[in-house]
């Protein structure tokens, strides 16, 4: 697909040759993500950063990269401080944004609303995650925090085995990573999910009508035995009624000992984060926080990259990135926490 001017709605958008385009300019991204040197290629452009549901992660990831391209962004943070809430509509306020801006990353409580506002505004739309439908981005950065972990290139996707554990029902980013992997030949996957927060039939259908392999079990022993990958979510408690919330808190979970049990030793652990750490939620166990394989805070680390290589595209910029190259001189720790 043609990158720029585009709106990035759903995983589904992408062929291989598009995430080819995406992850090679995101390496090249690393750079000046990781502060070794700054580029002003966004310089004069303008971000809206529409936020109108929680987020720490991902509205300031999406803003940061903008900024570390040298544009400038402008966030909401809620429902109850816009306009929404004086009865504007998403279409009106995605008019009248488009007037100062040039582009859009929405995040907003209800499915399909990211198509809503691309429909309405002539710049490029990010979806930031609409309701329990999908976090495009999320997928794409775990996609490739997945190379990354496992030194591999795209093609060596193909055959991939990956469990994708916790709400598959309500859990965008679990929506996301599924229909992402689906792009690729021969996958399978295990999804590990009490009955109640399953994934849906329609993306199971996908899956299957691709030609993948699908496999349900609520037994998490059971489905990380031989994956590459498992892919634990939090249960999305704020999207079902209060007393299935807390029928279900902590069922499904991944522990240190379970982990070494039954998965490979060599499989990584990922997850969207937030982690929910309270006492009976923990879908994955404060104690494998410091495994080495436990390599959640460099995917959330990778967004970044992969971010900012989407905005250079979405802008047209993608050649002269390079142009602006200069030195960063300011403080910065080395990373020491190499397992972190
Ligand atoms: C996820 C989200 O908001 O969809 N978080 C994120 O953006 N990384 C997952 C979640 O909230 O559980």
């Amino acid at each position: 697909m043609e990158l720029r001017g585009s709106d990035i709605l759903t995983m589904d958008q992408f062929d291989r040759e598009d995430l080819r385009r995406i992850f090679d300019t995101a390496a090249e991204m690393e750079v000046y993500a990781s502060r070794q040197k700054m580029t002003r290629v966004l310089e004069g452009a303008v971000l809206a950063n529409l936020f109108f549901s929680s987020s720490t992660r991902s509205r300031i990831s999406f803003g940061s990269a903008f900024n570390r391209l040298g544009g400038a962004v402008r966030d909401t943070t809620s429902i109850d401080e816009s306009s929404i809430a004086k009865g504007e509509s998403l279409e009106a306020t995605a008019r009248v944004v488009s007037g100062y801006s040039d582009a859009i990353v929405l995040r907003y409580p209800e499915e399909d609303a990211a198509k809503m506002v691309a429909d309405a505004s002539p710049l490029p739309v990010i979806n930031g995650g609409d309701g329990s439908n999908e976090h495009p981005t999320q997928g794409l950065l775990d996609i490739f925090t997945i190379l990354k972990e496992r030194k591999m290139s795209l093609d060596d996707l193909d055959g991939l085995v990956v469990a994708v554990g916790g709400d598959l029902k309500y859990g965008r980013a679990a929506h996301s990573i599924v229909k992402g992997l689906s792009i690729f030949r021969n996958i399978c996957y295990k999804l590990i999910a009490t009955d109640e927060l399953q994934m849906p039939d329609k993306i199971v259908e996908l899956l299957r009508n691709r030609g993948h392999q699908v496999l349900q079990t609520s037994d998490l022993s059971e489905g990380i035995k031989d994956v590459d990958i498992v892919y634990m979510t939090r249960n999305q408690e704020d999207r079902m009624p209060r007393e299935l919330a807390t029928h279900l808190r902590g069922k499904i979970f991944l522990d240190r000992r379970t982990y070494e049990r039954y998965a490979r030793p060599d499989t990584t652990i990922m997850h969207p984060l937030p982690i929910d750490i309270r006492p009976g939620a923990q879908e994955i166990k404060p104690d494998l926080y410091d495994h080495p394989n436990f390599a959640v805070y460099r995917q959330t680390d990778n967004g970044m990259p992969v971010r900012m290589s989407i905005y250079v595209h979405l802008l047209g910029v993608v050649d002269r990135v390079h142009d602006t190259v200069r030195d960063a001189f300011w403080f910065r720790p080395d990373r020491t926490d190499s397992h972190r």
